[in-house]
């Protein structure tokens, strides 16, 4: 059995102890260790009070994640250890010492006083992995913090800081960091003692949840909110069920029913799988395969970006964000005080909203130092490029570079799909270049795409991949070739969704199907929002193109029509609201290209939409894999989910694949590609290998 409790006595309070390193997960030595040491500490008659603390750096993390689904007989379940807690004559004090996440603030929540150290975050993320907090967590909170603060902290999951908690009257104490915490947990029990030793169950607690009872309004609102944030989750909604259960219903008994029954569905359910399998992949796509951790890395202390646009701006913000100093260069000086400004503005907005302080907002701009010449960011560690996507503009930079920057500094370009081996090789060190592709907008979107080129040393790779964990993205390799893992894969999404408009469908027609399977928007929406605009006249400057899926772009573009920017693009839209509502005019625009450019009109199924647009992500995964250019399947869902809007919750193209059955998508592509002849649909040797041996995505290995 995993970890274990101990037990000493501290004068009239029994210390337990919580050894279960590093962060104390509710392993089963540790459900059972509760268990007893809770039962020495009653029947010890020299106690009146117990401590429950955890040693290492957390107080409970959470569950073992490890051990989820497979049950150990010889332990017991949290339940029983809980209910022994809650049952407790003796007063038990839990002492958080550190994190008190998941089923660790359950079990802090059955304990009768709760005080935790300042650095200590509190917060139940069931949610993240497609689960609710199972062990009571739904009922108890809303009698602590009632129903709208417990609706807030359990449906987003996101960790509560000690202060915070200490306002909602989640605990009870915070105990200054320059203070012994243990001590003054057991100075804390001695005062309770002093006072009576009275026993405090949150299951009694009444005068929260007898405000909100009745107060349909409440859920009505909750409910109309997780239809903007999430949608066709089925957790969230389960939460939302528990917690009007534990206002409304006879009995808390009654309440802790419903939510085990909710629990039980959430565990059957396909999204949290899903959602389990996106949370592994995250932690998986740190593993490079030939690179083992003790790969030396480049120390980054200091950093430097070129060009101060769109990405670079928000690249420089996420080294500062990081604390770490970074140097901004533009060549033009209008472009570089803009985008200091844009800057600016961004932190403005984050403190305004109250997720920044002032303070912490000037640290952050003070880390950022434009400059006007180049030779000022010799000595930084990295440097990311980020000026226009010109291939022999980049490699002028970085034959600049290349006689500036210290040696043994990381040169890294955030093209967006421009090869990295003719970048690198202008200089005479393309052991130390790589792709580090950012997100737009780049301090908020998580991924980071690391592409390794054909001469990318070990020691720059692991030292890309420690810098995205410094700058806390989410990294995963990708090979060089043409977009990457991400763009590669979208520019079949978008081929297709550009088809179908030629073949007679709409953009609403497509922008819903694919906003219905839950992706953050359709592609025409996107389209508007990013601007039709860019692509127009990056087409217009070589002279136009003969493809035939920007002709409506073009045309639309010819009309003014640039996007959200200017109001009018595939959609139209009123000032002040992004949402996209359907135009006659640009209907008929494409309508007329569509004829001119003589594709046969058709109607369209919602299942063939979802299908052209998802399959081709799927068959461009699969040639990523068979050529290499990404090490597994999960690192695909990965970027596809945090990069690019696909729903976590249905665990990524290559996961969903998996779901539908391989040999089915396979026998799709292949009628696709019979019908159309489009290379797109050249199905991928890889699956139909996979069909072959009856195997699927998630098991292979490269
Ligand atoms: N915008 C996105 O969504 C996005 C996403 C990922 C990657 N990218 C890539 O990031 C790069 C930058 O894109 P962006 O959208 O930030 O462009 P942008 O047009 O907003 O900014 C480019 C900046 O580079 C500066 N610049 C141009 N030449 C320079 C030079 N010789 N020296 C120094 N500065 C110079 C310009 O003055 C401008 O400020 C491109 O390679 C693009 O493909 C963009």
């Amino acid at each position: 059995m995993k970890g274990t409790v101990h037990y000493q006595l501290k004068g009239e309070v029994a210390l337990l102890s919580i050894d279960n390193p590093p962060v104390n997960p509710l392993s089963s030595g540790v459900r059972l260790g509760l268990f007893e040491q809770v039962n020495r500490g009653l029947q010890d008659g020299a106690v009146k009070a117990i401590v429950l603390t955890g040693m290492h750096r957390a107080f409970i993390a959470g569950a073992d994640i490890s051990e989820l689904g497979s049950a150990n007989t010889d332990s017991i379940s949290l339940q029983e250890t809980l209910q022994n807690m809650e049952a407790s004559s003796k007063p038990i004090i839990a002492a958080l010492n550190g994190t008190a996440f998941g089923g660790g603030l359950e079990v802090a929540l059955c304990c009768d006083y709760r005080i935790a150290a300042a650095t200590a975050p509190v917060g139940l993320p069931e949610v993240k992995l497609g689960l609710l907090p199972g062990a009571g967590g739904t009922q108890r909170l809303p009698r602590l913090i009632g129903a709208e603060a417990a609706l807030t902290a359990i449906i987003s999951g996101e960790p509560i800081l000690a202060a915070e908690a200490w306002k909602l009257g989640i605990v009870d104490e915070v105990v200054s960091a320059d203070t012994d915490f243990v001590a003054a947990a057991i100075k804390y029990a001695e005062n309770i003692i002093a006072s009576g030793a009275q026993t405090r169950k949150v299951r009694d607690l009444e005068d929260k949840i007898a405000a909100d009872r009745g107060n349909a309004e409440i859920f009505a609102r909750a409910a109309s909110q997780l239809d903007k944030t999430h949608r066709n989750q089925l957790a969230p909604r389960q939460i939302l069920k528990c917690i009007d259960a534990a206002v409304n219903s006879s009995s808390f008994d009654a309440g802790l029913e419903i939510e085990q029954q909710l629990f039980n569905e959430c565990m059957t359910d396909p999204q949290r799988e899903a959602l389990i399998h996106i949370f592994f992949a995250e932690r998986a796509a740190n593993k490079i395969p030939g690179l083992d951790k003790s790969t030396n890395k480049i120390n980054i202390t200091k950093g430097a970006v070129i060009g101060s646009g769109t990405m670079g701006g928000g690249i420089a913000m996420c080294f500062a964000n990081a604390g770490l100093p970074v140097h901004i260069y533009d060549n033009n000086e209008e472009n570089l005080s803009r985008g200091m400004q844009v800057i600016a503005d961004n932190y403005k907005r984050t403190v305004s909203r109250g997720r920044l302080t002032q303070a912490q907002m000037n640290a952050r701009i003070a880390l950022i130092s434009p400059v006007k010449d180049l030779d000022e960011i010799a000595d930084a560690d990295v440097v990311v490029e980020a000026v226009y996507e010109n291939l022999d503009l980049k490699k002028d930079i970085f034959r600049q570079l290349d006689k500036i920057m210290k040696p043994g500094a990381l040169l890294a370009t955030n093209t967006s799909g421009l090869d990295v081996d003719a970048i690198a090789a202008v200089t005479s060190r393309p052991d130390f270049v790589c792709g580090l592709h950012f997100f737009s907008p780049a301090n908020v979107m998580r991924l980071l795409e690391v592409v390794k080129a054909k001469h990318t040393s070990p020691l720059t790779l692991a030292s890309a991949m420690s810098l995205g964990k410094q700058l806390n993205k989410v990294a995963v390799v990708a090979g060089n070739c043409p977009g990457f893992i991400g763009n590669r894969m979208l520019g079949g999404y978008s081929r297709q969704a550009n088809l179908m408009i030629l073949e007679g469908a709409t953009p609403t027609q497509i922008d819903e199907v694919l906003y219905d399977f839950g992706m953050a928007m359709g592609p025409f929406a996107m389209a508007d929002m990013v601007g039709l605009d860019l692509g127009w006249r990056a087409r217009k400057m070589v002279g136009g193109s003969n493809e035939v899926t920007t002709r409506i772009a073009d045309a639309l573009c010819e009309l003014g029509r640039y996007g959200q920017k200017n109001f009018k693009g595939y959609y139209q839209y009123i000032e002040g609201d992004r949402s996209p509502r359907p135009d006659p005019d640009a209907d008929a625009v494409i309508k007329r290209v569509a004829l001119e450019t003589g594709f046969p009109q058709k109607q369209f199924t919602p299942d063939e939409i979802l299908k052209r647009c998802i399959y081709p992500l799927v068959n461009i995964g699969a040639r990523l894999l068979e050529e290499g250019h990404a090490y597994r399947a999960s690192d695909i869902d990965t970027v596809y989910v945090n990069g690019y809007g696909f729903p976590a919750h249905i665990g990524g193209p290559m996961w969903y694949a998996d779901q539908q059955g391989l040999d089915k998508v396979l026998v799709d592509i292949e009628n696709f590609y019979s019908a159309s002849g489009d290379d797109l649909w050249r199905p991928s040797a890889l699956l139909k290998q996979l069909v072959a041996e009856n195997s699927t995505f998630a098991d292979y290995v490269g």
